[in-house]
């Protein structure tokens, strides 16, 4: 477990990525939403642990204390975000509503379904931003650039821990694709909410650039989900044989554990080009 915590610019975290501002509404959207997915993941995959095999019950734990700690950095992070654009306070009570109503409706099966499959979009997300992330950061605040990084690549390290315990309790590749399909469309839907408010907030609600630019990364970025979701759901297929985004991984390896951090993420400046 690595123990990093961040300390965000005091400025405004409206538009961390000057040259990019779509990528800050985007990513501040996903941002929202973790405080009340991340613990639905935990607690799905924790109702499993009792049924599992000691090993993969030990990986499901790792997998929930690593999202526990993303969802504390996010947190942090959405508090200084809904103090700046206060609509967004109403964007996460419709997150709230929907995760607690559906947490409260779900049988176990499906709640580790949608778990599963989320964990693939996540990792999916890691592969897509890794390719981009020349042109998402460019110029980018380095600390709020490395939450998202970090976060991602823990997302790889555990890549295959809910689609394992899915499969161990008895869930079928076709659930899995149910679980999957539910939980772009739910992802999907509340980023676009979050990242209207936070356009709206930009003033950059009507401009064409910007809805050009999101247009684009989000085909882009269906092209990398969609298939790892299939592939997933086909017989014999294991998200472990999906190749890792090389520089996330290695970057992690350098986490210093003495000091409880990591080096900041690498990201292009205009000035240096
Ligand atoms: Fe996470
Ligand atoms: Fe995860």
């Amino acid at each position: 477990m690595r123990r990093v915590t961040f300390e965000y610019p005091e400025e405004s975290i409206l538009c961390w990525t000057p040259r990019m501002p779509e990528v800050s509404a985007a990513a501040n959207a996903v941002s929202l939403m973790m405080p009340f997915l991340e613990p639905f993941v935990a607690r799905s995959i924790r109702s499993t642990i009792v049924d599992l095999p000691p090993e993969l019950a030990d990986q499901a734990r790792w997998l929930i204390d690593q999202e526990v700690s993303h969802q504390r950095q996010h947190r942090r992070f959405n508090k200084l975000l809904c103090s700046e654009v206060p609509g967004l306070v109403r964007t996460e009570k419709m997150m709230r509503w929907f995760f607690r109503r559906f947490e409260s409706a779900a049988s176990r099966k499906l709640a580790v379904s949608l778990s599963a499959g989320a964990e693939t979009v996540a990792f999916s997300m890691a592969r897509w931003t890794e390719r981009h992330s020349n042109e998402l950061f460019m110029d980018a605040d380095p600390v709020i650039t490395t939450l998202f990084m970090w976060h991602l690549a823990e997302e790889v390290e555990h890549k295959t821990v809910a689609f394992d315990v899915h499969r161990a309790t008895g869930g079928s590749r076709f659930q899995y694709l149910v679980g999957a399909l539910l939980a772009l469309i739910v992802l999907g839907w509340f980023t676009v909410i979050g990242s209207l408010t936070i356009l709206r907030a930009q003033r950059r609600l009507r401009n064409p650039v910007s809805w050009w630019r999101l247009t684009r990364w989000a085909f882009s970025l269906a092209f990398e989900v969609l298939p790892n979701v299939f592939a997933a759901a086909m017989k014999s297929h294991h998200p472990s044989e999906i190749a890792d985004p090389i520089s996330l991984v290695a970057w992690l390896r350098l986490y210093d554990e003495e000091t409880q951090s990591i080096p900041l993420w690498w990201r292009p400046s205009s000035l240096s080009a």
